[in-house]
């Protein structure tokens, strides 16, 4: 019988728990034991683990966050604090590693594979800014909760002929903006990819009223250089020239908070039972993602070593729709 271990690591996502789920219950499967680590690596650090069974895991398909807690972990930067999370895993004959997390959680795993330990990856986090799988969980719950924001917000811009802003999460990624500002129907967008000049900004929500607009909205994201503070700001100083106001909503942690829908919640099945199937087969220091509707696997060195791209070609699609 072999004893696996589970964690979540860094932000939470929506189908964090599906994925505990998924591992718990295909290791079950396997004839295998299965603990839970409780607040990421930290609980590596506490030796803080449970066992989980069957029923542990009942009831948390539809719930966000994670069961298991999370946190980021400064001490598990250290070597002494990885060394220590090592000899924690051996001291419970733990003979594999599920990491469920985006960049930094998948950073960490790395290290411990690299310690020679059995570690599988799992593609989790909102701002889909993880190599090695074209979407990650939690991505398309948190667009759905910034598209619900997005929709009432234009309803009452369009009573009052109203600009507005939303500032969506994302850390240095765009993503979930330009997304959220295509599926919104945004009038202008802000990411970090692409320079934005706040001028070009105010043109485009002046030509939307120009073409009989009753308002104008624009997603910016919290990593642009021109996010909800900075542009503000600008709206502010030159308010009397630019001639119209601009009312922000920064949605915050607010997206990461919901409920998974059934994208996130299949995702975190299938990716939660591949990571399982992986440490089977043996194929370790590994991210299990979905690429082209397929789950596969990339090594962990590859995956933190490597930047995903951002198809820009959206952010010109996104221009011409907002006619
Ligand atoms: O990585 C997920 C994320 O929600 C980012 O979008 C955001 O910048 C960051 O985490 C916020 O981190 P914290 O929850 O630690 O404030």
């Amino acid at each position: 019988m072999k004893r696996i271990a589970v964690l979540t690591s860094g932000g939470d996502a929506p189908g964090m728990n599906a994925a505990i789920r998924a591992v718990v219950r295909t290791g079950l499967d396997m004839g295998w034991q299965v603990f839970g680590v409780q607040n990421g690596y930290a609980g590596l650090g506490d030796d803080n683990m449970v066992e989980l069974n069957a029923r542990d895991v009942a009831g948390i398909i539809q719930r966000g966050g994670t069961m298991l807690g999370s946190a980021r972990c400064a001490a598990f930067r250290t070597e002494e604090g990885r060394k220590l999370a090592l000899s924690n895993l051996i001291k419970h004959d733990i003979e594999g590693l599920v990491v469920i997390g985006g960049n930094g959680s998948q950073t960490g795993a790395y290290e411990i594979s690299k310690l020679g330990f059995p570690v599988v990856g799992i593609a989790s986090t909102i701002d889909n800014d993880l190599f090695g799988s074209e979407i990650t969980i939690g991505v398309d719950t948190a667009l759905n909760i910034a598209l619900e924001a997005i929709d009432r917000l234009k309803v009452t811009a369009s009573s009052h002929h109203r600009a507005f802003l939303v500032e969506v999460m994302g850390r240095d990624c765009g993503y979930l903006a330009l997304v959220a500002g295509i599926t919104g129907g945004a009038e202008a967008i802000a990411i970090p990819e692409i320079e934005t000049n706040p001028e070009e900004l105010a043109a485009e929500l002046r030509h939307a009223y120009e073409r009989g607009k009753a308002h104008a909205l624009i997603v910016v994201a919290e990593g642009a250089r021109y996010n909800a503070e900075a542009l503000t700001n600008y709206f502010k100083a030159h308010s009397e020239r630019l001639g119209f106001e601009l009312r922000a909503t920064q949605l915050g942690h607010v997206q990461r908070g919901g409920a998974p829908g059934a994208f996130d919640r299949l995702l975190a099945t299938r990716l939660g039972a591949a990571a399982t199937q992986q440490l089977a087969l043996g194929n370790t220091g590994v991210l299990v993602g979905l690429q082209k509707s397929v789950i596969t696997k990339t090594p962990l060195d590859v995956v933190v070593s490597s930047k995903k791209p951002l198809d820009t070609s959206l952010f010109e699609l996104a221009r011409i729709l907002a006619k």
